[in-house]
């Protein structure tokens, strides 16, 4: 990496091309195969190869398995029913589990394992020790997000080489290892300060990081890079639809907020129809991730096939407003100026770093 950024991985919303984009602008692009199967995973890798012969992150879901609540899903639905008769749709008649956990997919672990991509990381939690000493085998970089000390320590003891940290601004789903358990939903800039003075390994901020000068605050506070989603999804190579762009140029960037009825974990989006609906629900009454996200994106299919976008999984973290619409090679350029102008240099880092930071 010649410039300290690292595309996130976005399932549903980043591409190869995209990630092949930011490798080839001197980032480190992300291939998401959380929400694919093994032979499509397969397949996005190759093709990101296809498109540079730099080194990629690919990255995984190490959610705990879905649990099946028939009560709960049957409630979910019923709730729902009316919404899906406001778009001519009909709901489904069960809701399933539709990603299978990083955590107990064998086939995954064998596709990573012949493509031997340079990093990987994990979200939602960690892979057993097994298939990290697995992954650890075949020389592969291993990044984890944690959005707490306490996360942070069970990385690193299983053996990660590198901490996202990632904060409560952030875009998309949270990382939390637990989503039942108390959030003390740190910013980005404390949890990194935190980070850096409690634990040796290297540290990458996320979230609410959308432009050079951005970038040279988390340096300066000793984070050896940052992982960038948002500033990401108005690039042509992402996948965003229409609805998704306009909405993220819309005064509703303004007012992101953290939901879990969409998927079943909390996650920060744009708001809109589906997020209103959701207001006040409490999370018991919520199905487990990813079971939820069965019926939202039916829901989203249904809505969209009547001309309606209020209904998708338009995630962005707090920064969206400072989101730019750029093919991706040009952000890249943009960003390096930016930070170039704010006192970064390749070799030598930021011109001053406060005490107390590592590196
Ligand atoms: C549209 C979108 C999809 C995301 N999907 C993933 C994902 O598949 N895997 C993952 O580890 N993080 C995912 N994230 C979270 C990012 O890794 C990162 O924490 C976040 O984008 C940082 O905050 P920012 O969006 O403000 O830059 C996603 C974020 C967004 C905006």
């Amino acid at each position: 990496m010649s410039v300290p950024i690292i595309q996130a991985p976005m399932a549903g919303t980043s591409t190869p091309a995209l990630a092949a984009a930011v490798c080839e602008a001197g980032g480190l692009g992300s291939i998401a195969i959380g929400a694919v199967a093994a032979a499509e995973a397969e397949q996005m890798i190759s093709r990101a190869r296809s498109l540079t012969d730099r080194p990629f992150n690919v990255n995984v879901f190490c959610h705990r398995p879905a649990r099946p609540n028939p009560a709960v899903e049957a409630a979910w639905i019923n709730r729902l029913t009316e919404r899906y008769h406001a778009f001519g749709g009909r709901p489904p008649a069960e809701l399933r589990e539709i990603y299978t956990s990083f955590i107990v997919d064998d086939a995954m672990l064998e596709v990573i394992l012949r493509q031997r991509p340079s990093v990987v990381s994990f979200h939602f939690g960690l892979p057993p020790a097994a298939v990290v000493a697995a992954l650890r085998a075949i020389g592969t970089v291993l990044l984890s997000t944690v959005t707490s000390v306490a996360e942070a320590e069970l990385a690193r003891v299983v053996g990660v080489d590198a901490l996202v940290a990632q904060g409560y601004e952030a875009g998309g789903h949270r990382g939390v290892f637990d989503p039942d358990a108390a959030d003390d939903r740190l910013t980005t800039a404390a949890l990194v300060r935190l980070l850096v003075q409690r634990q040796p390994l290297p540290v990458i901020a996320a979230g609410g990081v959308m432009d050079g000068a951005g970038i040279a605050a988390m340096l300066s506070l000793g984070a050896a890079a940052v992982q960038m989603g948002t500033a990401f999804i108005g690039c042509p190579e992402s996948t965003a639809d229409a609805g998704f762009r306009n909405a993220l140029a819309s005064d509703a960037a303004f007012h992101t907020t953290m939901t879990r009825v969409i998927s079943g974990r909390p996650a920060r989006c744009l708001p809109n129809a589906f997020t209103g609906w959701g207001e006040g629900i409490a999370s018991a009454d919520v199905p487990d991730y990813p079971i939820a996200y069965d019926a939202g994106k039916a829901l989203n299919a249904a809505a969209k096939a009547a001309g309606d976008f209020g209904y998708g999984a338009q995630w962005a973290g707090q920064g969206a407003p400072l989101a730019r619409a750029l093919p991706a090679a040009e952000l890249m350029r943009a960003l390096a100026q930016e930070l170039s102008d704010a006192g970064w240099r390749p070799d030598a880092g930021m011109a001053s770093t406060p005490s107390g930071t590592q590196r």
